[in-house]
């Protein structure tokens, strides 16, 4: 296994009770890293996608490698009050606290089929917020990719049960 094996985790982060997926260990790892972007988008390759949008913050490191290797833009879906221009945006509820993602309205144009990426899928809530963000847009959100799915946690039947596409590289329990 490329890429599980290089995922540490770290127990009660950041909160008692949490097992703390932290992806750092696959990043700083030249092979984990490049077989994590690679196999993300090989899935892609012959569907044609326009964007790739990213979930801060981890969605970025993610994301904009894929956005490269598929030859398209990427745009930053972000934590509330740091895009400069105007947004639209969506509250949600976490594995552990709430908050708010925000896209510049002009970063999707009607029509484009988009590529959700984030590190890792728990309760859904961020993903299907981000996804909510795009389709209201005007986007397509062709698949919603991940590097970690939390099954037990039920992001991916969340996400799912509206109609939406999800692959993720590797699960624990
Ligand atoms: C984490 C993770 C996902 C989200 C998953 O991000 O990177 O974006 O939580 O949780 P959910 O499926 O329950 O919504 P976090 O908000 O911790 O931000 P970070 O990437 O900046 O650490
Ligand atoms: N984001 C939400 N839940 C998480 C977990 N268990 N590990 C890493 N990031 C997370």
């Amino acid at each position: 296994m490329q890429i599980k094996s290089r995922i540490r985790t770290i127990a009660h982060y950041p909160h008692e009770g949490i097992m703390f997926r932290d992806i750092t260990t696959l990043l700083k790892d030249a092979i984990g890293l490049r077989a994590t972007i690679q196999e993300i988008a090989k899935r892609q390759k012959e569907v044609q996608i326009d964007k790739v949008a990213g979930i801060e913050s981890r969605g970025f490191i993610i994301g904009a490698p894929v956005a490269y290797e598929l030859g398209v833009g990427f745009v930053p879906i972000r934590k509330k009050g740091k895009l400069p221009a105007e947004t639209r945006g969506r509250d949600y509820q976490l594995e552990y606290g709430s908050d708010r993602i925000e896209i510049h309205v002009d970063a999707i144009q009607k029509g484009d089929r988009v590529l959700l990426v984030d590190d890792l899928i728990a309760t859904g809530g961020t993903a299907e917020a981000a996804a909510a963000l795009i389709q209201e847009m005007g986007g397509e959100v062709v698949e919603c990719c991940f590097v970690i799915d939390l099954p037990d946690i039920g992001g991916r039947s969340r996400l799912e049960n509206q109609g939406l596409k999800v692959f993720a590289l590797c699960e624990f329990e």
